[in-house]
């Protein structure tokens, strides 16, 4: 029998993709500080009153698209009336709702170093990718950006703001230029603005028609739940709201979300901590001069190795220690991801790298 030409079938956009690889460890000695997750749990109170609340929920029905409650908390939470938002599983969900919608001629335009989903999810939508290099000492926007564009170019900007991996953020400036021009839409990521001292541009639907906002609960403590959200005007929202599938968010998610909103003061204490928790962990990461570190707004700090010949005895090192950080590859290779984690895990990560730099006179 022969057997299955899967090129016959499967766009080559995706048979040259490698699956997403996500760090999974059976070990409970590691520490895991690579997914910009939140490591602070509920407290016990809390947990019980959630279990509560979630236990009537109706999970033999399809989900509605969240309950009158929920809305309403939504709206006052955003500032935002309800027309003008979506929910995405996740806003990884409303990326590839996004990219879906487009067409073949618009370019996809992602600073480089950023969240990979956007390059990944373009790319199997067959759409064509313009890559924008980021400096590296700041990782700012090219100062001409919006100065050097060719008007008559459709093109779409996705800015993580803060930028994922960089913890930076991009000029506000910049950014409203080119929304200034409607042969451009731009989406900003809120995905780590909880941590950030940055206006959010939520307020900007009802100027800009081409502006997409998106946010994402997962950042500060309820990343399992999978809840995302997608703001923008009328026009680029009405198209969205009829692509997005039906049920996609589960009974159960919807719930907790309105449980966790009416207990939000949970979760903005977790927040501060984690911003002071940030701003400890790069002090004491910045003494290391083995390593550079780049200021953070978000839950993470960006570090680089100094000198390209330490990069395999510190992947070594990390390896043995079951320390699982953020690596890249190609021309990011020296550069790292950490996870602000608790306290604790923030000593030991701190300890394990005054270990690797004593172990290393050299440096
Ligand atoms: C910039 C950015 N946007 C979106 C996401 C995805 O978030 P979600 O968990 O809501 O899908 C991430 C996750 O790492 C991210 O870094």
């Amino acid at each position: 029998m022969s057997s299955l030409k899967i090129e016959n079938f499967i766009k080559n956009s995706v048979i040259e993709l490698s699956a997403y690889k996500i760090n999974e460890t059976e070990s409970n000695e590691a520490l895991k500080l690579d997914a910009n997750e939140s490591n602070y749990t509920l407290s016990k109170n809390i947990k019980k009153r959630y279990a509560d609340f979630i236990k009537d929920t109706l999970i033999n029905l399809y989900p509605d698209s969240g309950s009158k409650n929920l809305i309403k908390l939504l709206e006052k939470f955003y500032d935002t009336a309800s027309k003008n938002f979506i929910f995405g599983n996740g806003s990884d969900e409303l990326i590839s709702i996004i990219l879906l919608s487009l067409k073949k001629d618009v370019v996809v335009n992602i600073p480089s170093p950023s969240f990979s989903m956007y390059d990944i999810i373009a790319r199997y939508n067959d759409l064509k990718i313009n890559l924008i290099k980021l400096d590296e000492k700041y990782f700012d926007l090219p100062e001409n950006i919006s100065s050097n564009e060719d008007k008559s170019l459709k093109k779409i900007f996705f800015f993580s703001y803060p930028n994922n991996p960089t913890g930076s953020h991009f000029d506000r400036n910049v950014i409203i230029k080119l929304l200034e021009n409607k042969n451009n839409i731009v989406v900003v990521d809120e995905a780590y603005i909880f941590f950030s001292n940055k206006k959010s541009f939520i307020e900007y639907i009802s100027k800009y028609d081409n502006l997409i906002v998106l946010r994402t609960f997962s950042k500060i403590g309820l990343a399992g739940l999978r809840f995302g959200m997608l703001f923008s005007g009328d026009k680029l929202i009405n198209e969205f709201k009829k692509i997005k599938l039906p049920y996609n968010i589960n009974s159960l998610t919807l719930s907790s979300i309105e449980f966790f909103l009416n207990n939000f003061d949970e979760f903005d204490k977790n927040i501060k901590k984690t911003i002071k928790q940030r701003d400890k962990l790069y002090s004491a990461l910045n003494k290391f001069n083995y390593i550079h570190v780049y200021p953070s707004d978000a839950n993470f700090v960006l570090i680089k190795l100094k000198d390209k010949k330490l990069k395999n005895k510190f992947d070594g090192f990390l390896r043995d220690n079951n320390i699982i950080i953020r690596s890249f590859t190609g021309n990011m290779r020296l550069f790292y991801r950490i996870t602000v984690g608790m306290p604790a895990e923030n000593k030991k990560l701190v300890d394990y790298f005054k270990s690797f730099s004593g172990e290393n006179n050299f440096i």
